[in-house]
């Protein structure tokens, strides 16, 4: 069995963060969220993987590399404009050739990996199986109507939600999905969309069986859901200090401090985890906040926020939160005068001032 991992895509619901990045490699927990699906993959016993690539391809093959160090082997699969989830099937058949696969999207975090999935699905030889969730804004997604535990129909984003019942990006294909691929049409938003390959397995009566998880799923496409899925990685992790606290600090619960770090003066409330080469001085880290390395912390509080590589956040009067800080961030109490807020912002940046 091989695995297909989708992560082209421009992630325009998180600009300004992808104008300069790929928003597959964010830190979730810090990890770059494409790492968790990488290792899910690898956990399930599939090692050799295809991964489809756009505008980022760069960055993700500096990331990746030739997957070794999961040992793994990667082929990377260019995308030439993001044309839809089915358009990435099409494009991989040289790769798949006749193998079942498993099909993962880059940006998505699952409870539990996908082993289980991946065991049910050569077990029941199915031609597809499909992963589904309850969710609260059907709309937004995939949706499948299903009867006696049969699926009837899927639709891609539906005004009219017939169902609550939300396609995971997570897909079980044998080789028939590539004949759907190549019979179906673009959609209104110009893409080639897996959920009408798939509505098209139905009508051909392939078998297409549904699996309903339980466990949280999350697409992690705009900042809410990071946040959250960062908040569910870091519940399920375990205090483990590395770097220096001084005693005049607290650490209070569920706390990751990684190697080089030192923290002066302050407290921090897990879970939370601090990655390396960092300084937190006479500052508040609250619950669910992520520090990726190389950053200074301030005179300054932070609470369920992501913030990436080499900031400063010095000096701030208010607590921040619910954030996402991009790489070499500066974030200062300005005490030049004329007394003004001065900023530089990156276009579609989001700023929320007291
Ligand atoms: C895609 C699929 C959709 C699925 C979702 C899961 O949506 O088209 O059917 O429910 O992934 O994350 P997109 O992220 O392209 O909006």
């Amino acid at each position: 069995m091989k695995a297909l991992i989708l992560s082209g895509g421009a992630g325009t619901r998180l600009r300004p963060i992808t104008h300069t990045s790929a928003k597959q490699l964010i830190p979730i927990a810090n990890k770059p969220i494409l790492f968790y699906g990488i290792e899910f993959i690898r956990d399930a016993g599939i090692t050799d993987i295809g991964i489809i690539v756009g505008e980022t391809k760069e960055e993700i093959k500096d990331a990746v590399s030739d997957g070794s160090k999961w040992g793994i082997k990667v082929t990377y699969i260019e995308q030439d404009a993001p044309l839809g989830l089915a358009h990435a099937v099409k494009i991989s058949q040289d790769f798949i050739r006749e193998e079942p696969f498993v099909m993962f999207l880059g940006d998505n975090i699952i409870k539990g990996g996908i082993k289980t999935f991946v065991e049910r699905f050569k077990s029941d030889q199915p031609n597809a199986l499909i992963l589904l969730t309850e969710v609260e804004n059907p709309q937004q997604f995939g949706v499948a109507e299903l009867n006696n535990g049969k699926i009837l129909r899927l639709i891609e984003k539906p005004k009219d939600p017939k169902s609550n019942l939300a396609l995971v990006g997570v897909y079980l294909f044998d080789k028939n999905i590539f004949e759907a691929v190549n019979k179906i049409s673009p959609s209104r938003r110009n893409e080639l969309e897996i959920t009408d390959a798939i509505q098209y397995l139905l009508e051909q009566d392939y078998t297409v069986n549904p699996y309903i998880i339980t466990g949280w799923w999350k697409d992690t496409g705009r900042l809410e859901d990071m946040l959250d899925a960062n908040r569910l990685i870091l519940d399920t992790r375990e205090q483990q200090i590395n770097g220096f606290v001084d005693n005049d600090s607290k650490i209070i619960g569920k706390v990751v401090i990684e190697e080089g770090t030192i923290i002066k003066n302050s407290t921090i409330r897990g879970p939370s985890i601090i990655g390396r080469d960092t300084q937190v001085i006479n500052s508040y880290i609250g619950p669910y906040t992520s520090i990726y390395f190389g950053t200074k912390i301030i005179n300054s509080e932070i609470e369920h926020s992501i913030v990436l590589e080499n900031c400063i956040i010095s000096d701030i009067s208010f607590r921040i939160e619910d954030s996402l800080i991009g790489k070499n961030v500066t974030v200062v109490k300005s005490l030049a005068k004329p007394k003004a807020y001065r900023f530089m912002l990156g276009d579609y940046s989001n700023v929320g001032i007291l």
